[in-house]
């Protein structure tokens, strides 16, 4: 292998942020839906995919345990895991205070591929938790809307505040993400992709909204040579053609999908899913710096890496440690220790910006004073 070939690999590695995992198939679990009065579902969906080891389980509660301390409306979760781990998720989750546990519910799902007569395909083709998301949609037949967030992802603000972008969607959107990069210059998709992508540097899907209702009614522009093809009939032709030519899984055909259809896609500012690229050279995610992070994405393993990324460690770290013991402001405190023993880096000196977030959620009408000293 050249060394230049090598050090592309390293790259690679180096800067996009995806998990690829496997699992196993088994039936679907019935779920339940939170109704009001009215018979509406009113609460928040959220999906996570966890396969793999016990650290990822782990991560996967922090990540669930966030948005259930910073979120005031109910949450229903769908945990995509492996048989074997399913008992982890029921005793941890199921151990938390009765008052916490009256916020949200859950249902706990085994990765599957939707009945749709190429399962077997799929099952060949694809590793089998990678590509979950992609299926959410058939999987959640009887679910309006769904936020899907990868493991290593952590709020530190209400989940519901992101929700509140599908009202903005307009009458051609049914998704919303956020940019991959902020600066031309230096992201991996205008420099190195083989396929097209979304927008100038493509879309990050680790946080992802999406309107499934819409979804499941449109008709998808492709180059495919396939016409008016739905979701589900171009997925697998789409797979195929680009299998050969994609690095990043499932992020990849998302973007060629919103390459075809860009008036599909809304896309939310970097706040809303900020990560470690977004300050590891300088502070270049500008929503972040002005209005403070809504939500960490730990890819390059930041979340457990606390030599490397200290200032990601030392958040999640602070929401691992909480016992419910406290309000938020017992975060804060933990979050603010962890950080002022950090030696400065180009992270930590940013780390206000964490801070802030948290320090508005104490006092929602508290000083905005974005720029101050930790
Ligand atoms: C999703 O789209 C459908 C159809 O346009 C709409 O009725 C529904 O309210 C939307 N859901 C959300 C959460 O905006
Ligand atoms: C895959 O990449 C090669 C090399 O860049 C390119 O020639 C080919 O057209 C790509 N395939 C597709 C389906 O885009
Ligand atoms: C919705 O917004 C997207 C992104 O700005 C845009 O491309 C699309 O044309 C808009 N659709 C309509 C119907 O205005």
């Amino acid at each position: 292998m050249g060394k230049t070939y090598k050090n592309y690999i390293e790259y690679v590695f180096m800067v996009l942020c995806i998990c690829l995992v496997s699992g196993t198939v088994n039936g679907d679990d019935k779920h339940q839906t939170n109704q009001d009065v009215f018979g509406r579902d009113n609460a928040i969906h959220v999906a996570v995919v966890a396969c793999g080891n016990d650290d990822r389980v782990l991560e996967t509660l922090v990540n669930i345990k966030s948005m259930v301390i910073f979120t005031k409306k109910p949450i229903k979760f769908h945990i995509f895991t492996e048989d074997t781990l399913k008992d982890k998720f029921l005793q941890t989750l199921g151990s938390w205070p009765v008052t916490v546990q009256s916020k949200f519910s859950f249902q706990l799902h085994s990765v599957t591929y939707p009945e749709d007569g190429n399962q077997h395909q799929w099952k060949k083709l694809f590793k089998l938790c990678a590509s979950q998301r992609l299926f959410l949609p058939h999987i959640l037949s009887d679910i309006d809307s769904l936020l899907y967030v990868d493991t290593d992802i952590l709020f530190i603000s209400p989940v519901e505040d992101i929700w509140k972008f599908f009202s903005k969607f307009n009458s051609t959107q049914f998704s919303a993400m956020s940019p991959e990069h902020e600066n031309r210059n230096s992201d991996w998709y205008s420099r190195f992709a083989r396929h097209p992508y979304y927008g100038a540097t493509g879309i990050n899907s680790g946080v992802m909204l999406m309107n499934m209702t819409r979804l499941r009614q449109i008709k998808f522009k492709n180059d495919l040579k396939l016409l008016d093809p739905s979701w589900n009939e171009m997925l697998l032709p789409l797979y195929k053609k680009y299998r050969l030519n994609i690095t990043w899984g499932d992020q990849d055909l998302l973007n060629i999908i919103f390459h075809y259809n860009p008036e599909m896609l809304f896309t939310f500012p970097c706040k809303w899913n900020y990560r470690p690229d977004h300050c590891m050279y300088m502070p270049i995610c500008k929503s972040a710096n002005q209005e403070g992070v809504k939500v960490l994405h730990g890819c390059r393993r930041a979340f457990q890496e606390g030599t490397k990324w200290p200032t990601f460690r030392a958040v999640y770290k602070a929401i691992e440690d909480y016992n419910f013991n406290g309000d938020i402001s017992t975060i804060f405190a933990a979050v603010k220790t962890n950080l002022e023993a950090l030696d400065k880096t180009h992270c930590t000196k940013n780390s206000y910006t964490i801070l802030n977030t948290l320090k508005t959620m104490i006092q929602p009408e508290g000083n905005e004073n974005l720029h101050g000293e930790l």
